[in-house]
């Protein structure tokens, strides 16, 4: 079997790591493709260097762009390496345009995707990422969902439940074999980690890019005197802060530590050591509730509910006063302070990466990575809902009712993944029926 993997930014370089050892160790034949998304030494290469993977063997320095030419760049290059190179299987990870470039190359090809991290949704459009979420999701074959409620998002939108396995999230992974590595290798000569600190992390496009949002947040956290804050400042966030000249104002503020970004057992060491993090980005809303770090997120909707639902994770948009007064309550009320450190992590054990691969091998074994045209006559007939009278679960249900396919279980009303294992009795079944006719 061959695994291409495609990765094109700091966070899927990341997430993907465990991954790319997991394959390593069993000694499983693969590719790395890096479509150059980032490019700085501090972006990517750090991130090789400190997960100690090997270089990519394509790397297709799409470097910065317009979203359009970015992703027609990615695509043709992925389209030319995938088809020399023909993997079994395209992994993905997370929501960049290297994902929904990656993804529509392989789905056209007919290439079995696998989207890791895959179902998370805002249900906000104007995000980029929510976009390339929606397209990979449509072009997947197998999602590798974080939670249940990834796996309902995926479920409501019409994808097949079959191919949905709740694996956790291999950020938890990321962080639980490096931390000790962090702990051990990396310093600061700067920064006393012992010393009560914030850091804060911001490079989301709709807060960086918008002048009225970025001063909001700037003027919060040049008022939030008292507590140092350690800012590692993320290249796209550099621009605009210089084209809004904000930059000077934060350097030259005495509690606001400006550091270029750094590589992820520094920062794994920062982030373990801070009060609180506050912060736009999606990953480290999941690192910090693995950590016990109470996060305060600058947006106005979510993919990681999981984390606010929890405890952990506290919305605050980009009001400037909501900002201070989150910040101020959390340091300042310690029931809270304890409450969000405890809330518990719904990412998984760290064994992500150990899942997602005996999925993918049993697939593989079963010829299940093969995508075929389909050779029956067939349709969908209707949908039903309907209550179920007898002991059942949902295979036997199913070879009773050939025509039937159980879609969704509700349980007491509410609907619940995953459901092959349960008895259906007195619960109430969401059905498709379909016909299907064999030519020979
Ligand atoms: C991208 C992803 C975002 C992810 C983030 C991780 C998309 C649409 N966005 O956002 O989902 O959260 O990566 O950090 O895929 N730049 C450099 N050096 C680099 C990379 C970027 O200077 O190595 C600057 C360029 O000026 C560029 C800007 O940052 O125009 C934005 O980079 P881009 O890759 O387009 O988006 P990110 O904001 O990094
Ligand atoms: N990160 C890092 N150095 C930094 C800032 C972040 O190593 O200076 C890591 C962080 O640990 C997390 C990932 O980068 O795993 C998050 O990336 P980012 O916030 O850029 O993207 P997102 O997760 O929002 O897509």
């Amino acid at each position: 079997m061959k695994i291409a993997f495609i990765i094109g930014t700091r966070p899927e370089i990341i997430k993907m790591s465990p991954l790319i050892d997991e394959v390593d160790k069993r000694d499983i034949d693969y590719i790395l493709i890096h479509t150059g998304q980032h490019y700085d030494q501090e972006m990517s290469d750090q991130f090789f260097l400190d997960l100690e993977l090997p270089q990519p063997e394509y790397n297709i320095g799409v470097g910065s762009t317009t979203h359009g030419k970015q992703t027609a760049v990615m695509l043709e290059g992925i389209e030319g390496i995938l088809s020399n190179e023909k993997p079994d299987i395209v992994l993905v990870e997370g929501d960049t345009n290297a994902v929904m470039a990656g993804a529509l190359a392989a789905a056209k090809m007919h290439i079995a995707l696998g989207h890791v991290e895959s179902g998370l949704r805002s249900y906000d459009k104007t995000m980029p990422e929510e976009i390339n979420r929606v397209v990979a999701d449509v072009c997947s074959s197998l999602f590798f969902v974080p939670t249940e409620e990834s796996a309902l998002n995926l479920i409501f939108e019409g994808l097949n439940p079959n191919d949905i396995f709740i694996t956790g999230n291999t950020v938890v992974d990321a962080v639980f074999r490096n931390l000790k590595i962090a702990k051990k290798r990396s310093s600061f000569s700067d920064i006393d980690l012992d010393k009560k600190f914030i850091t804060l992390t911001l490079h989301r496009a709709e807060n960086v890019d918008d002048e009225q949002r970025l001063n909001n947040i700037i003027n919060a956290l040049l008022e939030l005197k008292g507590i140092e804050i350690i800012f590692p400042v993320h290249p796209r966030t550099v621009k605009n802060l210089q084209k809004y000249d904000l930059y000077d104002k934060l350097d030259k503020s005495e509690h606001i530590n400006l550091i270029k970004p750094v590589g992820y057992l520094d920062f794994l060491l920062l982030l373990s050591n801070t009060h609180l993090v506050i912060t736009d980005s999606g990953g480290i809303q999941e690192e910090a509730i693995t950590l016990n770090i109470p996060c305060i997120t600058l947006r106005y909707n979510t993919e990681r509910p999981e984390t606010v639902k929890a405890g952990g994770n506290i919305l605050v948009g980009t009001n400037k006063n909501l900002i201070m007064e989150t910040v101020h309550g959390i340091i300042n009320e310690e029931e809270l302070y304890h409450k969000m450190s405890q809330a518990p992590n719904p990412y998984g054990d760290g064994k992500t990466s150990e899942k997602i691969l005996d999925i993918i091998l049993q697939a593989y074994n079963q010829g299940e990575l093969t995508i075929k045209a389909p050779e029956n006559i067939e349709g969908l007939e209707g949908r039903y809902i309907q209550k179920v009278e007898d002991d059942l679960d949902v295979t036997s249900y199913e070879v009773e009712n050939p025509q039937l396919k159980i879609v969704m279980v509700f349980d007491d009303n509410r609907a619940i993944f995953p459901y092959k294992h349960l008895n259906l009795k007195n619960k109430t079944v969401f059905v498709e029926r379909f016909h299907s006719n064999k030519i020979d």
